[in-house]
């Protein structure tokens, strides 16, 4: 079953994100508490579960790559506790828990940001199995998408485009790097570790546009109709923000649409492959319908 598979990998992934975080402690009591703080306190943990996952689609190997799967989930951590701070979304809940800026101060977040961003790095290149130019390639895709052509490149146009109208490829363009970015360089490293022909590549590539799209779409319908109780984070936050969002720029309805359309093409692109990528089918049609 999809759900037992996502649980049990999830703990796998737990375990290892706290083994890398002691293996070389912070010299700082309160930036080691912080960091801590965030990355453990739970989370879908999507970004490394898709890694393993389109690594079992090409030959079942997703377990193999946990190091590497790990160090995603400690970027898109680092950009959480960045995206909450005042200067960004100023959000007071994250993952059901006070913010990390909350607990620790705006300069300890800032900072517990930046030493996982980094440790990431550190963490990836210790994946074991993997011949150098492999590991080479995809820090070099990791490392591009978390960027400023990526994720950080989302987040500015993201923050650019609060208190005004901005067009339908703008806002396409924010999603793809905001949240798409990171999702794509998780399956696509997932894939290139396991070897993945080009065919197999190109078709996972599509597949990740199609889920981040779908997925981001869904989150900005979830900050309007969503439950703060489900969601572990505010509702409202994008209306508070004056954001621009799939929901403003078109309507709940028509987004629920546009991320359904996203989710189909997501799967078809997977037709070529045969039961050892269901999971990744099953997962995009699921996140669609989440409260969380
Ligand atoms: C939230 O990501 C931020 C976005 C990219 C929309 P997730 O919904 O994957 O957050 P967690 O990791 O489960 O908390
Ligand atoms: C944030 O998008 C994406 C990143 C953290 C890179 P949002 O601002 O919509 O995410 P939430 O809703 O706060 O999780
Ligand atoms: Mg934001
Ligand atoms: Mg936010
Ligand atoms: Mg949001």
């Amino acid at each position: 079953m999809f759900m037992d598979l996502w649980k049990n990998r999830s703990a796998l992934v737990e375990k290892n994100l706290l083994i890398e975080l002691k293996k070389n402690p912070a010299l700082e009591e309160i930036l080691a508490q912080a960091m801590e703080y965030s990355l453990m306190s739970g989370g879908k943990r999507l970004r490394p579960i898709l890694l393993m996952a389109a690594a079992d689609a090409v030959n079942n190997t997703g377990e193999k790559f946990l190091t590497v799967a790990s160090a995603i989930e400690m970027i898109h951590t680092y950009s959480l506790i960045h995206d909450d701070l005042p200067a960004m979304d100023n959000d007071d809940y994250r993952r059901g828990k006070l913010t990390n800026h909350k607990v620790f101060g705006e300069a300890t977040a800032i900072l517990a940001g930046d030493a996982l961003l980094t440790l990431a790095f550190e963490v990836m290149t210790r994946q074991e199995n993997i011949s150098p130019e492999i590991l080479l390639k995809v820090v070099q895709e990791i490392s591009a998408a978390a960027g400023a052509s990526g994720m950080v490149g989302g987040q500015s146009i993201d923050l650019e485009s609060e208190n005004k109208k901005i067009d339908m490829a703008t806002l396409k363009k924010m999603h793809m790097g905001k949240t798409g970015a990171l999702f794509r360089a998780a399956i696509r490293s997932g894939a290139i570790l396991a070897g993945a022909n080009s065919m197999q590549l190109d078709a996972l590539t599509i597949y990740a546009e199609k889920f981040g799209l779908a997925f981001q779409i869904t989150d900005d319908i979830l900050d309007v109709i969503g439950d703060e109780k489900n969601l572990g984070k505010p509702v409202g936050s994008d209306a508070k923000n004056n954001k621009s969002t799939y929901v403003t720029l078109t309507s709940i309805d028509t987004a629920k649409n546009l991320a359904q359309a996203a989710v189909n093409e997501a799967i078809d692109a997977l037709k070529d492959f045969g039961a050892e990528a269901d999971f990744l089918r099953e997962i995009v049609k699921y996140l669609i319908g989440r409260n969380k």
